[in-house]
Protein backbone atom coordinates (compact mmCIF):
# COMPACT_ATOMS: atom_id res chain seq x y z
CA UNK A 1 0.00 0.00 0.00
CA UNK A 2 2.67 2.62 0.83
CA UNK A 3 4.11 1.65 -2.32
CA UNK A 4 1.27 2.36 -3.97
CA UNK A 5 1.21 5.74 -2.37
CA UNK A 6 4.73 6.53 -3.18
CA UNK A 7 4.22 5.60 -6.75
CA UNK A 8 1.38 8.16 -6.62
CA UNK A 9 2.78 10.56 -5.09
CA UNK A 10 5.94 10.24 -7.40
CA UNK A 11 3.17 10.46 -10.38
CA UNK A 12 2.02 13.36 -8.83
CA UNK A 13 5.12 15.31 -8.56
CA UNK A 14 5.92 14.72 -11.76
CA UNK A 15 2.54 16.07 -13.67
CA UNK A 16 2.80 18.93 -11.14
CA UNK A 17 6.51 19.63 -12.91
CA UNK A 18 5.08 19.15 -16.31
CA UNK A 19 2.69 21.65 -15.72
CA UNK A 20 4.56 23.81 -14.54
CA UNK A 21 7.25 23.93 -17.26
CA UNK A 22 4.38 23.71 -20.08
CA UNK A 23 2.68 27.15 -17.83
CA UNK A 24 6.74 28.75 -17.89
CA UNK A 25 6.99 27.82 -21.43
CA UNK A 26 3.65 29.12 -22.29
CA UNK A 27 4.44 32.55 -20.90
CA UNK A 28 7.95 32.72 -21.86
CA UNK A 29 6.43 32.12 -25.65
CA UNK A 30 4.05 34.72 -24.94
CA UNK A 31 6.42 37.28 -23.59
CA UNK A 32 8.31 36.90 -27.01
CA UNK A 33 5.15 37.65 -28.79
CA UNK A 34 4.35 40.86 -26.47
CA UNK A 35 7.82 42.14 -27.24
CA UNK A 36 8.26 41.74 -30.71
CA UNK A 37 10.10 44.72 -32.28
CA UNK A 38 9.93 45.84 -35.65
CA UNK A 39 11.68 48.16 -37.58
CA UNK A 40 10.72 51.83 -36.95
CA UNK A 41 8.88 53.55 -39.75
CA UNK A 42 11.13 57.02 -40.57
CA UNK A 43 8.55 58.89 -40.86
CA UNK A 44 8.84 62.66 -42.42
CA UNK A 45 5.67 64.14 -40.85
CA UNK A 46 6.15 67.26 -39.07
CA UNK A 47 3.46 68.94 -36.64
CA UNK A 48 1.00 71.45 -38.17
CA UNK A 49 1.96 75.34 -36.89
CA UNK A 50 -1.02 76.91 -38.77
CA UNK A 51 -3.07 78.97 -36.26
CA UNK A 52 -5.93 76.58 -37.34
CA UNK A 53 -4.43 73.43 -36.55
CA UNK A 54 -4.89 72.65 -32.55
CA UNK A 55 -8.38 72.94 -32.86
CA UNK A 56 -8.47 70.79 -36.52
CA UNK A 57 -6.62 68.24 -34.34
CA UNK A 58 -8.51 68.03 -31.24
CA UNK A 59 -11.65 67.01 -33.83
CA UNK A 60 -9.51 64.52 -35.19
CA UNK A 61 -8.56 63.57 -31.64
CA UNK A 62 -12.38 62.62 -30.06
CA UNK A 63 -13.71 61.72 -33.36
CA UNK A 64 -10.89 58.79 -32.57
CA UNK A 65 -11.09 58.61 -28.96
CA UNK A 66 -7.90 59.34 -27.81
CA UNK A 67 -8.77 60.77 -24.59
CA UNK A 68 -10.79 57.35 -24.04
CA UNK A 69 -7.42 55.69 -23.63
CA UNK A 70 -4.83 58.50 -23.06
CA UNK A 71 -7.11 60.64 -20.66
CA UNK A 72 -8.69 63.96 -20.24
CA UNK A 73 -4.78 65.73 -20.12
CA UNK A 74 -3.24 62.97 -22.04
CA UNK A 75 -1.59 62.06 -19.33
CA UNK A 76 -2.40 58.25 -19.48
CA UNK A 77 -4.93 56.09 -17.43
CA UNK A 78 -6.01 52.85 -17.04
CA UNK A 79 -8.76 52.19 -19.61
CA UNK A 80 -9.58 48.93 -19.40
CA UNK A 81 -9.56 46.30 -16.16
CA UNK A 82 -10.93 43.00 -17.35
CA UNK A 83 -8.06 40.40 -15.58
CA UNK A 84 -7.61 37.22 -16.73
CA UNK A 85 -7.52 38.58 -19.96
CA UNK A 86 -5.81 42.05 -19.63
CA UNK A 87 -5.14 45.54 -17.74
CA UNK A 88 -4.94 48.49 -20.38
CA UNK A 89 -3.07 51.40 -19.58
CA UNK A 90 -2.68 54.38 -22.07
CA UNK A 91 1.14 55.96 -21.43
CA UNK A 92 1.03 59.32 -20.99
CA UNK A 93 1.38 61.25 -24.00
CA UNK A 94 2.69 64.12 -23.06
CA UNK A 95 6.11 62.57 -21.43
CA UNK A 96 6.09 61.18 -24.85
CA UNK A 97 5.76 64.08 -26.75
CA UNK A 98 8.55 66.14 -25.24
CA UNK A 99 10.61 63.31 -25.76
CA UNK A 100 9.86 62.29 -29.10
CA UNK A 101 10.53 63.68 -32.70
CA UNK A 102 7.10 64.53 -34.49
CA UNK A 103 8.09 61.12 -36.62
CA UNK A 104 8.29 58.80 -33.62
CA UNK A 105 5.15 59.62 -32.56
CA UNK A 106 3.71 59.81 -36.37
CA UNK A 107 5.38 56.02 -36.53
CA UNK A 108 3.15 55.21 -33.40
CA UNK A 109 -0.22 56.81 -34.35
CA UNK A 110 -0.27 55.17 -38.23
CA UNK A 111 2.17 52.44 -37.80
CA UNK A 112 1.78 50.86 -34.83
CA UNK A 113 5.90 50.72 -34.06
CA UNK A 114 6.81 52.49 -30.80
CA UNK A 115 9.81 54.93 -30.68
CA UNK A 116 12.41 52.11 -29.51
CA UNK A 117 10.79 49.51 -32.31
CA UNK A 118 8.05 47.82 -29.54
CA UNK A 119 5.47 46.75 -31.45
CA UNK A 120 2.26 48.43 -29.70
CA UNK A 121 -0.69 46.24 -28.56
CA UNK A 122 -4.68 47.34 -28.24
CA UNK A 123 -3.47 51.07 -29.36
CA UNK A 124 -5.92 50.74 -32.60
CA UNK A 125 -3.44 51.77 -34.95
CA UNK A 126 -4.76 49.76 -37.82
CA UNK A 127 -7.58 51.98 -38.04
CA UNK A 128 -5.40 54.88 -37.49
CA UNK A 129 -2.96 53.98 -40.36
CA UNK A 130 -6.07 55.97 -42.98
CA UNK A 131 -5.71 59.08 -41.03
CA UNK A 132 -4.43 61.47 -43.43
CA UNK A 133 -0.94 63.53 -43.28
CA UNK A 134 -2.55 66.57 -42.81
CA UNK A 135 -5.29 64.98 -40.05
CA UNK A 136 -2.15 63.45 -38.20
CA UNK A 137 0.04 66.58 -38.27
CA UNK A 138 -3.36 68.82 -37.03
CA UNK A 139 -3.30 65.75 -34.56
CA UNK A 140 0.53 66.26 -33.56
CA UNK A 141 -0.42 70.16 -33.08
CA UNK A 142 -2.62 69.06 -30.33
CA UNK A 143 -1.15 66.56 -28.23
CA UNK A 144 2.17 69.24 -28.26
CA UNK A 145 -0.23 71.40 -26.86
CA UNK A 146 -1.23 69.72 -23.32
CA UNK A 147 1.23 70.72 -20.89
CA UNK A 148 3.68 67.99 -19.61
CA UNK A 149 1.84 66.94 -16.48
CA UNK A 150 2.07 63.48 -13.97
CA UNK A 151 4.16 60.39 -14.05
CA UNK A 152 4.97 57.17 -16.87
CA UNK A 153 2.19 54.85 -16.49
CA UNK A 154 2.75 51.18 -16.44
CA UNK A 155 2.62 48.94 -19.76
CA UNK A 156 -0.51 47.17 -20.11
CA UNK A 157 -0.71 43.85 -18.46
CA UNK A 158 -1.89 40.58 -19.72
CA UNK A 159 -2.88 38.07 -17.59
CA UNK A 160 -3.44 34.08 -18.34
CA UNK A 161 -6.27 33.74 -20.63
CA UNK A 162 -4.95 37.05 -22.26
CA UNK A 163 -1.61 35.07 -22.86
CA UNK A 164 -3.38 31.99 -24.11
CA UNK A 165 -5.17 33.97 -26.55
CA UNK A 166 -1.72 35.28 -27.91
CA UNK A 167 -0.65 32.20 -28.04
CA UNK A 168 -3.45 30.76 -30.26
CA UNK A 169 -3.11 33.36 -32.40
CA UNK A 170 -5.93 35.51 -31.45
CA UNK A 171 -4.94 38.08 -30.26
CA UNK A 172 -2.74 40.65 -32.60
CA UNK A 173 -0.18 43.53 -31.89
CA UNK A 174 -1.26 46.96 -34.01
CA UNK A 175 1.48 46.02 -37.00
CA UNK A 176 0.41 42.46 -37.21
CA UNK A 177 -3.17 43.37 -37.75
CA UNK A 178 -1.95 46.15 -40.03
CA UNK A 179 -1.07 43.38 -42.26
CA UNK A 180 -3.72 40.66 -41.56
CA UNK A 181 -5.95 43.61 -42.57
CA UNK A 182 -3.94 44.67 -45.77
CA UNK A 183 -6.51 43.55 -48.32
CA UNK A 184 -9.73 44.34 -46.51
CA UNK A 185 -11.02 47.50 -47.52
CA UNK A 186 -14.51 48.76 -47.30
CA UNK A 187 -15.48 49.26 -51.15
CA UNK A 188 -14.80 52.58 -53.06
CA UNK A 189 -18.57 53.38 -54.51
CA UNK A 190 -17.31 56.40 -56.61
CA UNK A 191 -17.28 60.37 -55.86
CA UNK A 192 -21.05 60.70 -54.66
CA UNK A 193 -20.19 58.57 -51.10
CA UNK A 194 -16.48 59.66 -51.07
CA UNK A 195 -16.95 61.41 -48.01
CA UNK A 196 -19.28 59.37 -46.39
CA UNK A 197 -16.63 56.33 -47.34
CA UNK A 198 -14.01 58.72 -45.66
CA UNK A 199 -15.87 59.51 -42.65
CA UNK A 200 -16.55 55.36 -42.45
CA UNK A 201 -12.88 54.99 -41.28
CA UNK A 202 -14.01 55.43 -37.82
CA UNK A 203 -15.93 53.05 -37.79
CA UNK A 204 -13.01 50.27 -38.62
CA UNK A 205 -11.78 50.16 -35.36
CA UNK A 206 -14.78 48.14 -34.45
CA UNK A 207 -16.28 46.92 -37.48
CA UNK A 208 -13.90 46.45 -39.46
CA UNK A 209 -11.65 47.20 -42.38
CA UNK A 210 -13.96 45.90 -44.27
CA UNK A 211 -17.16 47.29 -42.17
CA UNK A 212 -18.01 43.68 -42.15
CA UNK A 213 -18.39 43.63 -38.45
CA UNK A 214 -15.99 41.94 -35.56
CA UNK A 215 -16.44 39.13 -33.61
CA UNK A 216 -14.08 39.53 -30.71
CA UNK A 217 -15.90 42.49 -30.15
CA UNK A 218 -19.43 41.57 -30.95
CA UNK A 219 -19.56 44.33 -33.58
CA UNK A 220 -22.19 43.64 -36.20
CA UNK A 221 -22.23 44.05 -39.95
CA UNK A 222 -22.79 47.76 -41.18
CA UNK A 223 -25.41 47.14 -43.45
CA UNK A 224 -27.45 47.01 -40.15
CA UNK A 225 -27.43 50.58 -40.57
CA UNK A 226 -29.73 50.18 -43.62
CA UNK A 227 -32.64 49.61 -41.95
CA UNK A 228 -32.36 52.93 -39.53
CA UNK A 229 -34.46 55.76 -41.13
CA UNK A 230 -32.10 59.17 -41.54
CA UNK A 231 -32.99 60.15 -38.66
CA UNK A 232 -32.88 57.29 -36.34
CA UNK A 233 -29.08 57.12 -37.72
CA UNK A 234 -28.15 60.29 -36.81
CA UNK A 235 -29.74 59.92 -32.94
CA UNK A 236 -27.86 56.32 -32.55
CA UNK A 237 -24.56 58.60 -33.67
CA UNK A 238 -25.13 61.40 -31.27
CA UNK A 239 -26.73 59.99 -28.75
CA UNK A 240 -25.73 56.02 -28.68
CA UNK A 241 -29.54 54.92 -28.44
CA UNK A 242 -31.04 52.68 -30.97
CA UNK A 243 -34.85 52.95 -31.81
CA UNK A 244 -35.67 49.79 -29.61
CA UNK A 245 -33.93 51.89 -26.55
CA UNK A 246 -31.50 48.91 -26.21
CA UNK A 247 -28.08 49.77 -24.27
CA UNK A 248 -25.47 48.98 -26.77
CA UNK A 249 -22.61 49.10 -24.59
CA UNK A 250 -19.26 50.07 -26.04
CA UNK A 251 -21.07 51.12 -29.78
CA UNK A 252 -23.86 54.01 -26.75
CA UNK A 253 -20.47 55.18 -25.35
CA UNK A 254 -18.72 55.79 -28.81
CA UNK A 255 -21.51 57.53 -30.11
CA UNK A 256 -21.84 60.06 -26.73
CA UNK A 257 -18.15 60.51 -26.47
CA UNK A 258 -17.07 60.20 -30.33
CA UNK A 259 -19.42 60.62 -32.52
CA UNK A 260 -21.14 62.87 -31.07
CA UNK A 261 -18.58 65.79 -32.88
CA UNK A 262 -19.43 64.55 -36.58
CA UNK A 263 -21.14 67.39 -38.18
CA UNK A 264 -24.82 66.84 -39.47
CA UNK A 265 -23.58 67.13 -42.92
CA UNK A 266 -20.68 63.83 -42.37
CA UNK A 267 -23.17 62.13 -40.30
CA UNK A 268 -25.84 62.43 -43.61
CA UNK A 269 -22.77 61.29 -45.83
CA UNK A 270 -22.05 58.25 -43.49
CA UNK A 271 -25.93 57.22 -43.50
CA UNK A 272 -25.62 57.18 -47.65
CA UNK A 273 -22.43 55.49 -47.74
CA UNK A 274 -24.02 53.18 -45.58
CA UNK A 275 -27.21 52.40 -47.16
CA UNK A 276 -25.57 52.33 -50.52
CA UNK A 277 -23.31 49.69 -49.49
CA UNK A 278 -25.99 47.55 -48.09
CA UNK A 279 -28.37 48.03 -51.52
CA UNK A 280 -25.22 46.81 -53.54
CA UNK A 281 -24.67 44.40 -51.24
CA UNK A 282 -20.96 44.86 -51.37
C1 LIG B 1 -8.22 51.58 -27.20
C2 LIG B 1 -7.27 52.42 -26.51
C3 LIG B 1 -6.47 53.44 -27.28
C4 LIG B 1 -6.91 54.44 -28.14
C5 LIG B 1 -8.33 54.71 -28.60
C6 LIG B 1 -5.74 55.18 -28.52
N1 LIG B 1 -4.62 54.65 -27.92
FE1 LIG B 1 -2.70 55.29 -28.18
N2 LIG B 1 -2.02 53.73 -27.08
C7 LIG B 1 -2.81 52.82 -26.40
C8 LIG B 1 -1.97 51.86 -25.70
C9 LIG B 1 -2.45 50.70 -24.85
C10 LIG B 1 -0.64 52.22 -25.99
C11 LIG B 1 0.62 51.51 -25.50
C12 LIG B 1 0.76 50.20 -26.26
C13 LIG B 1 1.97 49.38 -25.89
O1 LIG B 1 2.87 49.90 -25.22
O2 LIG B 1 2.03 48.22 -26.32
C14 LIG B 1 -0.71 53.40 -26.85
C15 LIG B 1 0.41 54.06 -27.34
C16 LIG B 1 0.36 55.29 -28.01
C17 LIG B 1 1.53 56.08 -28.40
C18 LIG B 1 3.00 55.72 -28.08
C19 LIG B 1 3.30 56.31 -26.72
C20 LIG B 1 4.70 56.10 -26.20
O3 LIG B 1 4.85 56.19 -24.96
O4 LIG B 1 5.63 55.86 -26.98
C21 LIG B 1 1.06 57.21 -29.02
C22 LIG B 1 1.89 58.36 -29.57
C23 LIG B 1 -0.39 57.11 -29.04
N3 LIG B 1 -0.78 55.94 -28.43
C24 LIG B 1 -1.22 58.08 -29.57
C25 LIG B 1 -2.61 57.92 -29.72
C26 LIG B 1 -3.46 58.85 -30.44
C27 LIG B 1 -3.00 60.14 -31.07
C28 LIG B 1 -4.72 58.34 -30.40
C29 LIG B 1 -5.97 58.88 -31.08
C30 LIG B 1 -5.87 59.09 -32.53
C31 LIG B 1 -4.66 57.10 -29.63
N4 LIG B 1 -3.37 56.89 -29.24
C32 LIG B 1 -5.77 56.29 -29.36
C33 LIG B 1 -4.19 52.80 -26.38
C34 LIG B 1 -5.01 53.59 -27.16
C1 LIG C 1 -15.27 51.17 -30.09
C2 LIG C 1 -16.00 50.24 -30.91
C3 LIG C 1 -17.01 50.73 -31.92
C4 LIG C 1 -16.86 51.74 -32.84
C5 LIG C 1 -15.65 52.64 -33.06
C6 LIG C 1 -18.09 51.78 -33.61
N1 LIG C 1 -18.94 50.80 -33.17
FE1 LIG C 1 -20.87 50.46 -33.84
N2 LIG C 1 -21.03 48.91 -32.57
C7 LIG C 1 -20.05 48.44 -31.70
C8 LIG C 1 -20.55 47.27 -31.00
C9 LIG C 1 -19.78 46.45 -29.98
C10 LIG C 1 -21.88 47.04 -31.46
C11 LIG C 1 -22.84 45.94 -31.02
C12 LIG C 1 -23.65 46.46 -29.86
C13 LIG C 1 -24.69 45.50 -29.38
O1 LIG C 1 -25.34 44.82 -30.20
O2 LIG C 1 -24.85 45.42 -28.15
C14 LIG C 1 -22.15 48.08 -32.45
C15 LIG C 1 -23.35 48.22 -33.12
C16 LIG C 1 -23.63 49.15 -34.10
C17 LIG C 1 -24.89 49.26 -34.83
C18 LIG C 1 -26.10 48.36 -34.66
C19 LIG C 1 -26.99 48.87 -33.56
C20 LIG C 1 -28.25 48.07 -33.42
O3 LIG C 1 -29.32 48.60 -33.74
O4 LIG C 1 -28.17 46.90 -33.00
C21 LIG C 1 -24.74 50.31 -35.72
C22 LIG C 1 -25.78 50.82 -36.70
C23 LIG C 1 -23.42 50.84 -35.53
N3 LIG C 1 -22.77 50.13 -34.54
C24 LIG C 1 -22.88 51.90 -36.24
C25 LIG C 1 -21.59 52.38 -36.10
C26 LIG C 1 -21.03 53.43 -36.93
C27 LIG C 1 -21.77 54.12 -38.07
C28 LIG C 1 -19.75 53.65 -36.49
C29 LIG C 1 -18.75 54.67 -37.00
C30 LIG C 1 -19.18 56.03 -37.06
C31 LIG C 1 -19.51 52.73 -35.38
N4 LIG C 1 -20.65 51.98 -35.19
C32 LIG C 1 -18.33 52.67 -34.65
C33 LIG C 1 -18.81 49.02 -31.49
C34 LIG C 1 -18.32 50.12 -32.16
Amino acid sequence: MKRVIRWAGLGLAGLVTVVLFAGLGAFAASEVLFRRSYPKAETQLVAARDPGAVERGRRVALINGCHDCHGKDLDGRMFHDEMPIFRGYGPNLTLAAAEQSDGELDSAIRHGVAADGRSLWIMPSEAFAELTDQETSDLLAYIRSFPVKGEEQPRSQIGPVGRLGLILGKFHSAPQMLRLDADRYRPDLGPTYAKGREVARACTECHGKDLRGREALKAPDLDVAAAYSPQDFATLLRTGVPPTGRDLGLMSGVARDRFSHLSDDEVAALYEYLRARADKGV
